[in-house]
């Protein structure tokens, strides 16, 4: 009987001397993470304190003010009390510089300080590592061989394709319509800049618009704006451990899956298209390649110089940024017309006068429209589809004001604000398309839709050209007017979305 119980004490002393070790080790991580975040916290305090905040919680930041889906309209509130600039505090050892002031974003974007990791890190495991979060070398060399891609000769036919892709979507309408004249714009016109993206950049033959395939794609890139936004506002989420382990961080392996099912099966299939002697012949002639070709020939002609990875990297990036920025611009544009009958009559006036009754667009067209332009601009000021971009400062950095900041600190460029900053644009809320009219001055960085310097966007002039494409075409086949139940809520994602979809009632022309 002694034997007996002897064991199982044996076997309690030894459990409770691990879970002492535990205990300890445990009290010892945690002190370490207290010592961590007091210091971290202490070096952020003295690195900001010439730039005054509103008041933040130690631990929370300021949380409580900003509302998971009011960020944008929080930053519009504080402007006038923090001109220029302040802290924003995401939790007690996080914060950032939130930047509006044309000059603070002149100096910032003059400089060539590396992408934030802690505001892109999140978006690595989809989009890899592609020309929108390299730097250094890396970026250089992968800049330089893709702006070719972006070359004149190479964006004018793609006015064509442009146009055949917004017109099936215009078609899919007027279907539509005779159901039920409203509209949700957003998910109609992400699958049609897909469509085109993947005809231009991706040699694609037909149009996804008229498969079902692509909806899972376009899903999957909203669920992983929400989610990549949601992990970078939770403290608890930031450990990459951690976060798979979550629901959110499950939701997002699945969606990054789906995503990248989609950019395999286009480069398969490129790829196999090149095994045929005919088409590698004619690319081999053809004086520019477009966006995929170059990636798939730099890898062909020096098998080092483009991994798998970096090709699927690239693909994943251009895949994203070329359709998800346009569907947004887009989408934006026809609510701001919708809005405002009298310029949507304007344009419509300028582009009839242009292409008379038959639709059909190219690239001489789409410098002769000049008041549509000025209404497109000023819809991208109102509604930038990129809100907010981030960057780490390498070195200190001295603003004209005379304030500055030590280097490691992160400066949120935010665009949207910059955009609505009264002290910038009078009246900012008001759409008034003269601020765009030839002679108008600005502060050459008071309008950065497509941010400025170095790391502006490549995809700048072929973005340009499908906004005019789809304004063009759509005015001319339809009358839009809001839809006054369903007023749309700008929220800050990756890009530009509404919080309850883009509504609108849509009418045929006769
Ligand atoms: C209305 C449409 C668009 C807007 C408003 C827009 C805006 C921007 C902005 C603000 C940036 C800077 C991002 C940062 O600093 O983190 C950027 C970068 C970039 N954009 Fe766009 N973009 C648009 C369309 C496009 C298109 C159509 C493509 C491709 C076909 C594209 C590809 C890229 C890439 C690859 C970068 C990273 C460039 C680099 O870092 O060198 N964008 N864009």
């Amino acid at each position: 009987m002694s034997v007996f119980m002897s064991i199982p004490t044996g076997v309690l002393g030894g459990i409770a001397g691990v879970l002492q070790v535990i205990s300890l080790l445990s009290l010892v991580l945690l002190l370490f993470k207290v010592a961590q975040f007091y210091l971290h916290r202490q070096w952020l305090l003295k690195a900001l304190q010439q730039f005054p905040s509103p008041p933040s919680h130690w631990l929370f930041g300021h949380n409580r003010e900003f509302q998971k889906n009011e960020e944008l309209q929080q930053f519009l509130k504080w402007i006038d009390k923090f001109p220029c600039a302040f802290p924003r505090w995401l939790w007690g050892s996080n914060a950032f510089l939130s930047v509006y002031d044309p000059d603070y974003m002149k100096t910032i974007l003059g400089r060539s300080d590396p992408k934030s990791i802690d505001a892109y890190g999140f978006l690595r495991p989809w989009i890899g590592n592609g020309l929108l979060l390299l730097n250094g070398q890396a970026w250089f060399q992968h800049r330089r061989m893709l702006t070719p891609a972006f070359h004149y000769d190479i964006l004018k036919p793609y006015v064509g394709l442009m146009a055949n892709s917004v017109q099936i979507m215009l078609d899919k309408w007027e279907k539509r319509i005779t159901q039920d004249p409203y509209l949700e714009l957003f998910e109609h016109v992400s699958l049609m800049t897909l469509d085109t993206i993947m005809k231009c950049a991706f040699s694609y033959q037909h149009s996804i618009q008229l498969g079902r395939n692509s909806h899972s794609y376009i899903q999957a890139v909203g669920n992983l704006s929400n989610l990549v936004f949601s992990r970078m506002r939770n403290a608890f989420y930031q450990n990459d451990v951690i976060y798979r382990m979550t629901p959110d961080g499950r939701s997002a392996h699945h969606a990054c899956q789906i995503a990248h099912k989609h950019t395999d099966q286009v480069i398969k299939q490129r790829k196999a298209h090149l095994q045929n002697e005919i088409e590698l012949e004619n690319i081999r002639k053809k004086r520019h390649l477009d966006f995929l070709d170059i990636l798939l020939c730099a890898k062909m002609e020096n098998g080092s110089s483009l991994s798998n990875e970096d090709l699927r990297a690239e693909v994943d990036t251009f895949m994203f940024e070329g359709h998800d920025t346009t569907a947004s611009g887009i989408s934006w544009i026809l609510y701001a017309l919708a809005m405002h009958p009298k310029h949507q009559q304007s344009c419509r006036e300028e582009i009839q006068s242009l292409l008379g009754d038959r639709a059909i667009i190219t690239w001489d067209h789409l410098d002769q429209m000049p008041y549509t332009t000025m209404c497109i601009k000023e819809a991208l000021r109102i509604y930038p589809p990129v809100p907010i971009v981030s960057r780490v400062l390498s070195k200190p950095i001295t603003f004209p004001d005379g304030r500055s900041l030590p280097k490691g600190i992160t400066v949120s460029l935010n665009f949207h604000t910059l955009h609505h900053n009264p002290k910038v644009w009078s009246n900012p809320e008001v759409f008034d398309p003269f601020r765009f009219a030839p002679g108008a001055v600005q502060h050459s960085h008071a309008f950065l839709p497509f941010s400025g310097g170095s790391r502006n966007c490549i995809g700048k002039q072929f973005a340009m050209n499908e906004l005019k494409v789809a304004v063009a075409l759509t005015l001319l086949r339809f009358e839009l007017s809001p839809d006054p139940t369903r007023v749309p809520i700008p929220i800050s994602r990756v890009v530009l979305r509404s919080l309850n979809g883009i509504y609108l009632h849509v009418k045929k022309l006769h």
